[in-house]
């Protein structure tokens, strides 16, 4: 693997791009993770869920709808890691109301601006920004009733670290819904080293199984798909055969008491 700093600041660079165009009212071309046409995956239907929360906030970076099946109750605090924009926070914060919270985390500071922005626009009041990388989460131990990510855990570089914080901040019975890219069959090491890639959630995607299994040797209980799209990587990269896959899945567990 590249250098876990190299990987995060081309991570950052990207994602402030992104929040940069959008701020400026030039979207992001494509509904995909990079939000660049280099890997266009259409896999998330967010048209009806964006009419719930702040519609400015779905800039088309996800990889599922989390929220939809997380059962968020109200009174409850969710935790959204590497929340972008702010669209899944927007509509956890509907979900639990005037008596439950939502903390958004995110690497890049001009997401989180826009995040902010958005709030505001959105007039939320339940909600607030921390930043901060999903290795080093800087929150209290079993403080958290539900933990959703939406296409993120893919870029980060140590993901067994963030699953074992993800463990360490939910309360016992508290549970994790979480949309990300997996890959299958064998990946060519030119896709794992490439940057661009990495940023664009293919190269640091994880082989599906081994993914799973990593979880679960966390020690969450009821680990399972909920909901996934599988794709020939040739769809979508400009390699002639490729044989391998790439797959968003949205994965639920929960931290058994
Ligand atoms: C593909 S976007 C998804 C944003 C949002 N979850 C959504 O669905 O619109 C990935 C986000 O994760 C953030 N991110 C990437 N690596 C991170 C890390 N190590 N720690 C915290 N946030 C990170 C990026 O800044 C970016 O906002």
């Amino acid at each position: 693997m590249s250098d876990p700093q190299e990987i995060k600041l081309e991570v950052r660079n990207r994602y402030a791009g992104i929040a940069r165009n959008q701020s400026s009212g030039c979207a992001p071309s494509a509904a995909d993770c990079g939000g660049d046409k280099l890997v266009e995956l259409q896999m998330v239907d967010y048209s009806e869920l964006r009419q719930q929360g702040v519609p400015e906030a779905d800039l088309g970076l996800g990889c599922g709808t989390p929220t939809v099946w997380a059962q968020i109750q109200e009174g409850e605090t969710v935790l959204d890691l590497g929340c972008g924009a702010g669209i899944d926070m927007f509509l956890s914060a509907r979900a639990v109301g005037a008596t439950g919270r939502v903390i958004g985390v995110d690497l890049t500071p001009e997401m989180l601006a826009l995040a902010q922005r958005n709030a505001s626009r959105g007039g939320f009041t339940n909600v607030r920004f921390m930043r901060g990388d999903l290795e080093h989460l800087a929150l209290a131990a079993a403080s958290v009733d539900v933990v959703l990510s939406n296409c993120v855990i893919n870029l980060v570089p140590d993901k067994a670290v963030v699953y074992k914080q993800i463990h360490r901040l939910l309360r016992p019975g508290g549970r994790f819904a979480i949309s990300d890219m997996v890959t299958y069959g064998e990946v060519p090491a030119t896709v794992r080293q490439d940057m661009a890639l990495w940023s664009g959630c293919i190269a640091g995607a994880m082989e599906r199984e081994t993914y799973m299994d990593m979880i679960r040797e966390i020690g969450f209980g009821s680990v399972r798909v909920v909901a996934e799209s599988q794709h020939d990587a040739a769809d979508y990269l400009p390699l002639d055969e490729s044989g391998f896959g790439i797959a968003s899945v949205t994965v639920v567990g929960e931290k058994t008491a």
